[in-house]
């Protein structure tokens, strides 16, 4: 069993919100008990094409926060994500709630800031986020307390947030007919991603995990919540007791066929700033970069 504090006996209250464009979930997790929630990986839409950034899937979920009358307190990024934008500072405007992510983003700071060749302005101390967590750090949702689980291996600043009866796994695991999410990103650890998944499996077995992505592997119809129990038993890639080894050189053989993620130059350029564009010109235009042959 893990050695995180977990009560079981909590269940917050979840609401999913699927972004069809990047197959990513958002989530909205609720305190029973109280008015307050966080919300988990927020999307902001983007064409990619045209540079246009719109709000419909933020707006969505401030519209679900607003009417049901909940108090937003934290906005969680499980990691800096490669495949779509945060909504979180927009959402911050909004509705408050501070902005957390782990604290090993001063890596990615430094890994993508030198990809990006962002100049010192651009601050590598994760300073652009509200809080920063460490493995085993605790914090309130009204009168729900979560626990932080430090999960690298997808990249270096990676958290799983466990919150009562439910976790948030991030990209550290998908449906279990997804096996699991690449390792080979700048920062990246295959060995490390198992070691990360093997924590997540001593969570409790009734502990239900919400995922960050899900693509309908072979037809099926899209979906986003399973049980630890349901993970250490069929999980295509980590299931039924696989080794490290045999892990390792599947998911190394696996990423060396994968394509870039379409979004990953805006999204890591917009997550690595918490959701913030680069700062304005002059003029107050905005713009991103596309570093040549260097991803
Ligand atoms: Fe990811």
């Amino acid at each position: 069993m893990s050695d995180y504090p977990v009560n079981m006996d909590v269940k917050p209250e979840v609401t999913a919100f699927f972004d069809p464009d990047t197959n990513t979930i958002s989530y909205v997790v609720k305190d029973p008990s109280s008015d307050a929630c966080a919300i988990v990986d927020s999307v902001m839409d983007i064409d990619y094409a045209a540079g246009r950034i719109t709000t419909d899937s933020a707006d969505k979920i401030i519209d679900f926060v607003q009417s049901n009358g909940m108090k937003l307190i934290l906005q969680i990024e499980t990691h800096v994500h490669a495949d779509h934008l945060s909504a979180a500072p927009y959402i911050q405007e909004k509705l408050g709630g501070d902005i957390t992510v782990g604290d090993k983003i001063t890596v990615v700071q430094e890994t993508f800031g030198k990809v990006f060749n962002e100049g010192t302005e651009f601050q590598r101390d994760g300073s652009q986020f509200d809080r920063l967590f460490k493995d085993g750090d605790t914090y309130k949702i009204g009168s729900m307390q979560g626990v932080a689980i430090h999960t690298p291996g997808h990249t270096p600043a990676c958290m799983v947030y466990v919150i009562g009866d439910v976790a948030f796994v991030g990209d550290t695991l998908f449906m279990p007919d997804g096996g699991s999410a690449r390792a080979d990103f700048p920062g990246g650890d295959a060995g490390e991603l198992y070691d990360s998944i093997q924590k997540v499996l001593s969570l409790p077995d009734d502990m239900r995990l919400f995922i960050c992505h899900d693509y309908g592997p072979n037809g099926r119809e899209i979906r986003w919540e399973t049980t630890v129990r349901e993970e250490k038993a069929t999980n295509i890639h980590v299931g039924g007791g696989t080794s490290r080894e045999v892990f390792v050189k599947m998911r190394e053989d696996r990423d060396a066929t994968l394509d870039m993620p379409r979004l990953i130059i805006p999204s890591l350029q917009v997550n690595m700033r918490a959701g913030d564009m680069p700062p304005a010109d002059e003029d107050g235009n905005t713009f991103l970069k596309v570093p040549v042959n260097k991803l």
